[in-house]
Protein backbone atom coordinates (compact mmCIF):
# COMPACT_ATOMS: atom_id res chain seq x y z
CA UNK A 1 0.00 0.00 0.00
CA UNK A 2 1.28 3.54 -1.05
CA UNK A 3 1.56 6.35 1.54
CA UNK A 4 0.63 10.05 0.88
CA UNK A 5 1.12 12.77 3.36
CA UNK A 6 -2.19 15.08 3.25
CA UNK A 7 -0.18 18.12 4.01
CA UNK A 8 1.24 21.64 2.28
CA UNK A 9 3.75 21.99 5.28
CA UNK A 10 7.03 21.33 3.70
CA UNK A 11 9.37 20.20 6.86
CA UNK A 12 7.16 17.75 7.56
CA UNK A 13 6.79 16.60 4.09
CA UNK A 14 10.59 16.39 4.23
CA UNK A 15 11.18 14.41 7.71
CA UNK A 16 8.48 11.96 6.08
CA UNK A 17 10.42 11.58 3.36
CA UNK A 18 13.54 10.99 4.68
CA UNK A 19 12.00 7.85 6.50
CA UNK A 20 11.18 6.47 3.39
CA UNK A 21 6.91 6.99 4.23
CA UNK A 22 6.11 9.26 1.31
CA UNK A 23 5.27 7.86 -1.79
CA UNK A 24 3.21 10.77 -2.92
CA UNK A 25 1.46 14.12 -1.50
CA UNK A 26 -1.79 15.60 -1.12
CA UNK A 27 -2.56 18.72 -1.21
CA UNK A 28 -6.80 20.92 -1.06
CA UNK A 29 -6.99 24.50 -1.30
CA UNK A 30 -7.82 24.42 2.90
CA UNK A 31 -4.04 22.79 3.75
CA UNK A 32 -2.68 25.33 1.03
CA UNK A 33 -4.66 28.22 2.55
CA UNK A 34 -2.76 27.05 6.21
CA UNK A 35 0.29 26.96 4.36
CA UNK A 36 -0.09 30.74 3.76
CA UNK A 37 2.08 30.27 0.51
CA UNK A 38 1.62 30.17 -3.02
CA UNK A 39 -0.40 27.61 -4.69
CA UNK A 40 1.75 27.35 -7.77
CA UNK A 41 5.32 28.33 -5.11
CA UNK A 42 4.49 25.49 -2.60
CA UNK A 43 3.66 22.71 -4.78
CA UNK A 44 7.08 23.46 -7.26
CA UNK A 45 8.64 23.12 -4.07
CA UNK A 46 6.84 20.09 -2.87
CA UNK A 47 6.97 18.58 -6.10
CA UNK A 48 11.56 19.03 -5.95
CA UNK A 49 11.42 16.95 -3.02
CA UNK A 50 9.30 14.02 -3.71
CA UNK A 51 8.69 11.95 -6.59
CA UNK A 52 5.47 10.77 -6.55
CA UNK A 53 2.33 11.55 -7.64
CA UNK A 54 1.56 15.72 -6.01
CA UNK A 55 -2.21 16.03 -5.90
CA UNK A 56 -2.81 19.84 -6.64
CA UNK A 57 -6.06 21.13 -6.29
CA UNK A 58 -7.76 23.51 -9.30
CA UNK A 59 -10.06 26.12 -7.58
CA UNK A 60 -13.23 26.69 -9.89
CA UNK A 61 -16.09 24.95 -10.80
CA UNK A 62 -16.19 25.05 -13.92
CA UNK A 63 -15.22 22.59 -16.49
CA UNK A 64 -13.62 25.26 -18.84
CA UNK A 65 -11.55 27.02 -16.22
CA UNK A 66 -10.87 23.61 -14.15
CA UNK A 67 -9.00 22.31 -17.55
CA UNK A 68 -7.04 25.35 -17.64
CA UNK A 69 -6.11 25.56 -14.48
CA UNK A 70 -5.37 21.59 -14.68
CA UNK A 71 -2.89 22.45 -17.65
CA UNK A 72 -1.14 25.30 -15.71
CA UNK A 73 -0.65 23.21 -12.55
CA UNK A 74 0.33 20.21 -15.24
CA UNK A 75 3.10 22.54 -16.49
CA UNK A 76 4.70 22.55 -12.79
CA UNK A 77 6.12 19.45 -13.14
CA UNK A 78 5.57 16.12 -14.33
CA UNK A 79 4.72 14.38 -10.88
CA UNK A 80 1.31 16.68 -10.51
CA UNK A 81 -1.42 15.23 -10.29
CA UNK A 82 -4.41 17.35 -10.88
CA UNK A 83 -7.16 17.30 -8.08
CA UNK A 84 -10.63 17.71 -9.58
CA UNK A 85 -14.05 17.67 -7.36
CA UNK A 86 -16.94 14.69 -8.17
CA UNK A 87 -19.20 17.00 -10.23
CA UNK A 88 -19.78 16.85 -13.62
CA UNK A 89 -17.86 19.72 -14.07
CA UNK A 90 -15.17 18.22 -12.58
CA UNK A 91 -15.47 15.12 -14.41
CA UNK A 92 -15.76 16.41 -17.37
CA UNK A 93 -12.04 18.07 -16.96
CA UNK A 94 -10.81 14.68 -15.56
CA UNK A 95 -11.94 12.98 -19.23
CA UNK A 96 -10.09 15.53 -20.75
CA UNK A 97 -7.06 15.92 -18.60
CA UNK A 98 -6.38 12.27 -18.49
CA UNK A 99 -6.96 12.53 -22.36
CA UNK A 100 -3.94 14.92 -22.38
CA UNK A 101 -2.39 11.99 -20.39
CA UNK A 102 -2.00 13.81 -17.14
CA UNK A 103 -2.79 12.00 -13.78
CA UNK A 104 -6.21 13.27 -11.78
CA UNK A 105 -7.89 12.68 -8.68
CA UNK A 106 -10.96 13.18 -7.95
CA UNK A 107 -11.77 14.55 -5.06
CA UNK A 108 -14.32 14.90 -2.33
CA UNK A 109 -15.91 11.17 -3.62
CA UNK A 110 -18.52 9.68 -0.77
CA UNK A 111 -20.42 7.14 -2.45
CA UNK A 112 -19.86 4.09 -4.62
CA UNK A 113 -21.42 5.74 -7.87
CA UNK A 114 -19.67 8.90 -7.31
CA UNK A 115 -16.75 6.63 -7.88
CA UNK A 116 -18.15 4.32 -10.55
CA UNK A 117 -18.34 7.43 -12.85
CA UNK A 118 -14.95 8.66 -12.11
CA UNK A 119 -13.45 5.92 -13.03
CA UNK A 120 -15.50 6.02 -16.61
CA UNK A 121 -14.16 9.38 -16.79
CA UNK A 122 -10.16 7.93 -16.33
CA UNK A 123 -9.47 9.27 -12.77
CA UNK A 124 -5.92 7.55 -12.03
CA UNK A 125 -7.15 8.49 -8.44
CA UNK A 126 -10.38 8.30 -6.69
CA UNK A 127 -10.60 10.19 -3.39
CA UNK A 128 -13.11 8.45 -0.67
CA UNK A 129 -13.38 10.82 2.41
CA UNK A 130 -13.58 8.35 4.96
CA UNK A 131 -13.37 10.54 7.97
CA UNK A 132 -16.22 13.55 7.17
CA UNK A 133 -18.72 10.03 6.32
CA UNK A 134 -17.67 8.83 9.78
CA UNK A 135 -18.46 12.39 11.12
CA UNK A 136 -21.74 12.15 9.85
CA UNK A 137 -22.83 8.62 11.61
CA UNK A 138 -21.71 7.11 8.05
CA UNK A 139 -19.19 4.27 7.75
CA UNK A 140 -16.26 5.68 5.89
CA UNK A 141 -14.64 1.93 5.48
CA UNK A 142 -17.99 0.85 4.11
CA UNK A 143 -17.62 2.91 1.15
CA UNK A 144 -14.00 1.92 0.22
CA UNK A 145 -14.68 -1.66 0.30
CA UNK A 146 -17.57 -1.46 -2.03
CA UNK A 147 -15.81 0.34 -4.27
CA UNK A 148 -12.96 -1.97 -4.21
CA UNK A 149 -15.34 -4.51 -4.59
CA UNK A 150 -16.97 -2.61 -8.03
CA UNK A 151 -13.37 -1.96 -9.24
CA UNK A 152 -12.43 -5.04 -8.66
CA UNK A 153 -15.75 -6.60 -10.47
CA UNK A 154 -14.75 -4.72 -13.29
CA UNK A 155 -10.88 -4.41 -13.27
CA UNK A 156 -10.90 -0.87 -13.57
CA UNK A 157 -7.43 0.52 -13.07
CA UNK A 158 -8.53 3.92 -10.67
CA UNK A 159 -6.31 3.47 -8.16
CA UNK A 160 -8.19 4.02 -4.29
CA UNK A 161 -6.81 6.69 -2.76
CA UNK A 162 -8.95 6.58 1.07
CA UNK A 163 -8.56 9.88 2.49
CA UNK A 164 -9.93 12.10 5.17
CA UNK A 165 -7.83 9.33 7.05
CA UNK A 166 -8.13 10.86 10.97
CA UNK A 167 -7.02 7.76 13.11
CA UNK A 168 -4.37 4.76 12.93
CA UNK A 169 -7.28 2.20 12.57
CA UNK A 170 -8.15 4.06 9.51
CA UNK A 171 -5.14 2.85 8.14
CA UNK A 172 -5.06 -0.54 9.69
CA UNK A 173 -9.04 -1.29 8.07
CA UNK A 174 -8.15 0.41 4.18
CA UNK A 175 -5.06 -2.14 4.40
CA UNK A 176 -6.99 -5.09 4.85
CA UNK A 177 -9.76 -3.75 2.87
CA UNK A 178 -7.40 -3.33 -0.33
CA UNK A 179 -7.03 0.28 -0.71
CA UNK A 180 -4.20 0.77 -3.40
CA UNK A 181 -2.76 4.47 -1.30
CA UNK A 182 -4.14 6.48 2.11
CA UNK A 183 -3.14 10.30 2.60
CA UNK A 184 -2.97 10.93 6.17
CA UNK A 185 -2.03 13.94 8.07
CA UNK A 186 1.48 13.79 9.21
CA UNK A 187 0.21 13.41 12.77
CA UNK A 188 -1.46 10.13 11.82
CA UNK A 189 1.58 8.36 10.29
CA UNK A 190 3.97 9.10 13.10
CA UNK A 191 1.48 7.24 15.73
CA UNK A 192 2.05 4.30 13.81
CA UNK A 193 5.38 3.37 15.06
CA UNK A 194 3.39 4.04 18.87
CA UNK A 195 2.96 1.35 21.10
CA UNK A 196 2.80 1.26 24.95
CA UNK A 197 4.79 -2.38 25.09
CA UNK A 198 7.46 -1.19 22.89
CA UNK A 199 8.11 1.64 25.09
CA UNK A 200 8.10 -0.42 28.53
CA UNK A 201 10.22 -3.18 26.31
CA UNK A 202 12.81 -0.48 25.60
CA UNK A 203 12.82 0.77 28.84
CA UNK A 204 13.01 -2.24 30.42
CA UNK A 205 16.75 -3.07 28.20
CA UNK A 206 17.72 0.02 28.65
CA UNK A 207 18.08 0.21 32.64
CA UNK A 208 19.99 -3.46 32.13
CA UNK A 209 21.82 -1.53 29.64
CA UNK A 210 23.18 0.79 32.35
CA UNK A 211 22.96 -1.65 35.36
CA UNK A 212 25.43 -4.42 32.89
CA UNK A 213 27.31 -1.21 31.67
CA UNK A 214 26.89 -2.80 28.27
CA UNK A 215 29.04 -0.34 25.43
CA UNK A 216 28.73 -0.97 21.90
CA UNK A 217 30.25 2.44 20.55
C1 LIG B 1 -7.54 14.43 0.65
O1 LIG B 1 -7.10 14.55 -0.46
C2 LIG B 1 -7.99 15.56 1.46
O2 LIG B 1 -7.06 16.60 1.33
C3 LIG B 1 -8.07 15.24 2.94
O3 LIG B 1 -7.81 13.88 3.20
C4 LIG B 1 -9.27 15.78 3.63
O4 LIG B 1 -9.22 15.43 4.98
P1 LIG B 1 -10.17 16.11 6.08
O5 LIG B 1 -11.54 15.57 5.90
O6 LIG B 1 -9.58 15.68 7.40
O7 LIG B 1 -10.10 17.58 5.85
Amino acid sequence: MKFFVDTAEIDEIKELNDLGMVDGVTTNPSLIAKSGRDILEVTKEICDIVSGPVSAEVVSLTSDDMIAEGRKLAKIADNIAVKVPLTWDGLKACKVLSDEGNMVNVTLCFSANQALIAAKAGATFISPFIGRLDDINMDGMELIADIREIYDNYDFKTEILAASIRTVNHITESARIGADVITAPPGVIKKLADHPLTDKGLDGFMKDVEKAGIKIL
